[in-house]
């Protein structure tokens, strides 16, 4: 079982930006499934820098089309953006601790990241 499935409701009626999306769907499912199956530091290290990369790209289109159609809420949005980035090199440069857990704060910061700003988040640059 995927950890999150896409929805239809998910969908921004943007197609570059859904497949981005639902790429990141990919990359947590992944995640997820190496992690039921006991991490190894490779794995979760692997998983880090897809993250960092994927989401780098991501936002880059993302902000690139708030500047093109002159969104309102384009900085905080972008903030929004910075605080994820900063989040997840916070957690790349965590020191110590056992991978596993920390495979479990990044899903967990994931899942309710992912989700929340898709579905809040993005939606207004759609629906702008
Ligand atoms: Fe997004
Ligand atoms: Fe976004």
């Amino acid at each position: 079982m995927p950890l999150i499935q896409w929805k239809e409701s998910y969908s921004l009626k943007n197609t570059v930006l859904d497949t981005q999306h639902k790429r990141l769907f990919k990359i947590l499912n992944k995640l997820y499934e190496d992690f039921m199956h006991g991490i190894t530091d490779l794995a979760y290290e692997s998983a880090l820098d897809n993250i960092i990369a994927f989401t780098k790209y991501h936002f880059q289109t993302e902000e690139q089309i708030m500047h093109k159609i002159k969104h309102p809420h384009s900085y905080s949005h972008k903030q929004e953006h910075n605080r994820f980035s900063d989040k997840i090199h916070e957690l790349k440069n965590s020191p110590g601790r056992d991978t596993h857990e920390k495979a479990n704060e990044l899903i967990k910061f994931l899942v309710n990241w992912v989700l929340h700003h898709i579905v809040v988040e993005d939606r207004k640059i759609a629906h702008h």
